[in-house]
């Protein structure tokens, strides 16, 4: 009950920013060169927890915007043509997931695009050639051996619009079938439980990559970059204090990585050898959102800060 008048809320705060910022990016964009919703993350702040964009990483910022309204945030490589994260706010999923219809982003490729997500066209239509060098593409996962992975899944979102957007293929990584299907989307189901069930305010979740260290690409086209890892985190201030004990570690905040290749060393995730064979060696781990701020740390090189400190209230 709380929480559905508390996601409709949240549903109409970003409507009303959206169109009047929308009438502001109209006007900018006649401004100026840089059209809108990309380079930026000012008018997309809101998906952010105390509109403190993750530290550590630098990329194109990109406010996803569908239908003329913001739905969430991404922070893109260019050059890996995949997210280095996507940032969210979770609602209560309703309904079955929507149809797939997915989408690109011509401001990445046309500074001048208004900034809305667009359908692919339908073969043998083609999609332009600055397009296809500016981002990932369909034929970039077709009869590859890697599914389109969703950081910001359908599934976390009660407003069909906001679910549709997740359909862009700036907020997917190449995830192997044995994670998208198996632990990762077992982590998604228990986030998604946990928040229902225990989390009373907004719950801001950043779901992101650890590239490998040496850079894999899909088809080995230096086209699309693989991530050797996933990684996910939320934040929620404002939690039942009714928490049963298993759930005492998962309030205000919870992380987790997982595994993207079962060849991966286990230093980071250890493999649970008893699994199924179809899911393998793509464990996930849950652990406090320090312990992942340091693997990530690790592994980029520089002091990574996912939340306002770590969450820890303003
Ligand atoms: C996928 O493989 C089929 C069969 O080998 C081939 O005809 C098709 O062109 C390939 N498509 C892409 C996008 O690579
Ligand atoms: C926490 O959420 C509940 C339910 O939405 C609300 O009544 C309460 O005021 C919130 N508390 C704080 C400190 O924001
Ligand atoms: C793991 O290593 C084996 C043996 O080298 C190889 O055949 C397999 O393709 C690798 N799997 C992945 C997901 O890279």
């Amino acid at each position: 009950m709380r929480y559905n008048s508390l996601s409709s809320m949240l549903g109409a705060i970003p409507r009303i920013h959206s169109i009047t910022l929308g009438g502001l990016l109209l006007l900018s964009s006649l401004l100026s060169p840089c059209g809108g919703d990309v380079g930026d993350f000012s008018p997309c702040l809101n998906y952010f927890y105390q509109a403190w964009p993750p530290k550590g990483i630098q990329g194109t910022p990109i406010c996803q915007r569908y239908e003329n309204q913001y739905h969430f945030a991404t922070l893109y490589s260019r050059e890996r043509r995949t997210p280095w994260f996507s940032a969210y706010i979770y609602t209560q999923p309703q309904g079955k997931r929507p149809k797939e219809v997915w989408k690109y982003e011509p401001q990445l490729a046309k500074s001048q695009a208004d900034g809305n997500m667009v359908p692919f066209p339908i073969p043998p239509e083609k999609v332009d050639q600055n397009v296809v060098e500016s981002q990932a593409v369909q034929e970039d996962y077709i009869n590859s051996t890697y599914t389109r992975g969703h950081l910001n899944p359908s599934q976390h979102h009660t407003d069909p619009d906001d679910r549709h957007a997740t359909f862009t293929l700036t907020n997917v990584v190449p995830q192997r079938a044995g994670s998208n299907d198996g632990p990762w989307a077992s982590l998604e189901n228990r986030v998604s439980k946990n928040l229902q069930a225990y989390c009373l305010g907004e719950a801001y979740v950043v779901t992101g990559v650890i590239p490998y260290e040496k850079d894999r690409w899909l088809k080995d086209q230096g086209r699309v970059a693989i991530p050797e890892y996933l990684w996910s985190a939320y934040c929620c201030r404002n939690y039942s204090h009714n928490l049963p004990k298993s759930l005492t570690d998962t309030f205000p905040s919870y992380a987790a990585i997982g595994r993207n290749d079962p060849n991966s060393t286990e230093e980071i995730v250890p493999v649970n050898p008893h699994r199924k064979k179809a899911v393998l060696g793509y464990d996930v781990r849950p652990m406090p959102l320090p312990t992942l701020e340091t693997y990530l740390m690790q592994r980029y090189g520089t002091p990574f800060s996912v939340f306002y400190k770590q969450c820890s209230g303003s």
